[in-house]
């Protein structure tokens, strides 16, 4: 994929995208590090900042994560992450992500997903973008119903963490709502 130019703004009503920076670094450690994110997350491991320096070099530099950061439109302030990862070049498809930081339920992820999802589908061409969500992570799964995604499996006791089984929902959302076939 093509590398996002560093002054890129993805605007919305009451947010803004930009793409990520190493002066993010402490900040997104903050974040992703949280309880709250962390047990809506697969991976469940800290992540530290060397592994978060490794995933710059390695994943967004080089273009094969697209990772944007959701700040106020007002303050400037960053408030969350957005990114889209997994790219499958052929099928035209990505894997969508999201963690804010402090603020909750005042619509920012929403908002959010919206601009990503259009930045996948109408600059980056994508036709879809998945997601995987934990069934009991009921903002984000209301969260990918809201944006345009749809459910399209519901596995059972997929995952065994933190000393027990979790249901896993796999979510789809498609380009033209698969029009362009
Ligand atoms: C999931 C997350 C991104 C949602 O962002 P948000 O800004 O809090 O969500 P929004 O305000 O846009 O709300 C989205 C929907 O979820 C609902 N919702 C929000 N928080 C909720 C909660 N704690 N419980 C139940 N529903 C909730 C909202 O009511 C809204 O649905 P509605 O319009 O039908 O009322 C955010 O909560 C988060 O970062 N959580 C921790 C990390 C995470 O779970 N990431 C996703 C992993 S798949």
């Amino acid at each position: 994929m093509k590398k996002v130019p560093h002054n890129l703004r993805l605007v919305g009503q009451n947010i803004y995208l930009r793409p990520i920076t190493i002066d993010d670094t402490e900040l997104v450690l903050k974040w992703r590090n949280s309880k709250k994110v962390v047990e809506n997350f697969i991976y469940r491991q800290p992540v530290t900042r060397q592994d978060h320096i490794k995933w710059l070099e390695n994943k967004v530099d080089k273009g094969l994560v697209y990772q944007f950061i959701v700040c106020d439109l007002d303050s400037d302030m960053p408030v969350g992450v957005v990114y889209l990862q997994n790219f499958e070049e052929e099928n035209k498809k990505a894997e969508s992500g999201i963690f804010l930081g402090e603020v909750y339920g005042k619509g920012i992820g929403t908002q959010a997903y919206k601009l990503l999802l259009d930045y996948a589908f109408n600059e980056l061409g994508m036709h879809k973008v998945v997601a995987r969500v934990l069934a009991g992570n009921t903002a984000s799964v209301r969260l990918h119903e809201k944006s345009g995604y749809k459910q399209e499996a519901y596995l059972r006791d997929e995952l065994f963490l933190d000393g027990k089984y979790e249901d896993l929902i796999l979510f789809g959302a498609i380009n033209n709502d698969g029009k362009d076939k």
